[in-house]
């Protein structure tokens, strides 16, 4: 493997790490992350000035438990006063230490207050914000970044260098410029070629993986020390068991059949509902912890259903879905239309989820 003595000890136990999603990587998701052999995962985006202000929807950002570890916070902000004040609230009511500071989001209005991928094009502020974190937390101090804003502003040699000074433990290089957003081609030799001048930062690459194999293959071709895999882990978190198989030589696992599948979406479910019912306080929005709890995992529905029979009847149909009834009989239609796609079941003919009373829309 690429890393050498010289570089901090990886905060995570294999290099193939869950990417940071808002509004999917919740704990829940996390946890399955893990259990399917994640080497680390990372929180959504946590804003320091919602920390600092007291923001239940921020602080419900942070609820973690131990089977998830290693677990890391992605925090955004743009004051390293506000990321000290954070990170020591952070230390003081939760059980995180590791700390990734987010220098890649490209939503305008957080870039233009110099916050997520704004932080690129202040490679000493970023790394003033890794020494203030570091002097709170004993625990790993890493940064997610890009390349730039834009092709004509690559500024990730510059960054990857205040951060060496800075002590922080690893860059993570999502290798698309910020005016990419999540599409288009991600630069992986650039990612290589940042590694190869480093000589203490752990380096992980990122962007447009799409399989296990591609994951192995790129971390053997680019010589990174990780790798991290964002929308190809959306209802496929199997992807990493797959991953560790292939890494140490062995045949991948294989995938979920549907009973497993459906029994993955319930345990899913349940950890979201038990989030919210055990953290009421938390809650923004005074609904059932149910409903809530549905809505969570449609945007996850999607990706697990995805290229099944069925599958488009169900997309059709998400926005009704607001029952745990409703969401199994949608989860069922798709796992039986699996199931007769393969002669499993005589062949008759389903009923669509919404043909039955369970699917109407609120207002019925
Ligand atoms: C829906 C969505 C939400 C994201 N949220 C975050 C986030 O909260 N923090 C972050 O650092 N990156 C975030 N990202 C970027 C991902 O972590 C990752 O860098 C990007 O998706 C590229 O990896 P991929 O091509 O494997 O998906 C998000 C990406 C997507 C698609």
């Amino acid at each position: 493997m690429a890393t050498s003595d010289r570089r901090l000890p990886a905060p995570w136990v294999n290099p193939f790490l869950l990417a940071p999603m808002a509004g999917y990587t919740e704990l829940p998701f996390r946890r399955i992350c893990r259990r399917y052999g994640a080497g680390a995962v990372l929180t959504e985006l946590v804003s320091v000035d919602g920390m600092v202000r007291g923001s239940p929807s921020t602080w419900h950002l942070l609820v973690t438990d131990p089977s998830e570890q290693p677990v890391g916070v992605n925090l955004y902000g743009s004051d390293p006063e506000t990321f000290a004040a954070a990170v020591s609230m952070l230390v003081e009511r939760t059980p995180f230490r590791w700390v990734d500071i987010n220098a890649g989001c490209p939503v305008p209005h957080i870039v233009r207050r110099g916050a997520g991928a704004g932080l690129v094009e202040t490679p000493e502020r970023l790394a003033a914000i890794v020494s203030q974190v570091r002097s709170i937390t004993r625990g790993p101090v890493t940064v997610k970044s890009r390349p730039g804003l834009r092709p004509d502003r690559v500024r990730i040699f510059e960054i990857a260098a205040a951060l060496e000074e800075a002590g922080a433990t690893a860059l993570t290089i999502h290798a698309r410029t910020a005016d990419q957003r999540h599409a288009g081609a991600a630069d992986w030799e650039l990612t290589a070629e940042v590694r190869r001048c480093c000589r203490r930062l752990l380096i992980v690459g990122n962007g447009g993986l799409t399989s296990a194999a591609q994951a192995v293959e790129y971390l053997r071709r680019y010589e990174l020390d990780a790798v991290m895999i964002g929308r190809a882990a959306l209802g496929r978190p199997w992807i990493f068991a797959e991953a560790n198989a292939l890494w140490r030589g062995q045949a991948p696992p294989a995938p979920p059949t549907p009973d497993q599948l459906r029994e993955l979406i319930q345990e899913h479910f349940e950890g979201l509902l038990e989030l919210e019912r055990a953290h009421p306080a938390l809650r923004k929005r005074r609904q059932p912890p149910e409903r809530i709890a549905v809505c969570r995992i449609r945007g996850h529905l999607l990706h697990y259903v995805r290229g099944l029979p069925g599958s488009t009847v169900v997309r059709r149909q998400l926005n009704d879905l607001c029952t745990p009834d409703q969401l199994f009989e949608a989860v069922d239609f798709v796992i039986g239309a699996r199931a007769r796609s393969h002669g499993t079941h005589g062949g008759g003919t389903a009923n669509t989820p919404t043909s039955s009373n369970t699917a109407r829309s609120p207002a019925d």
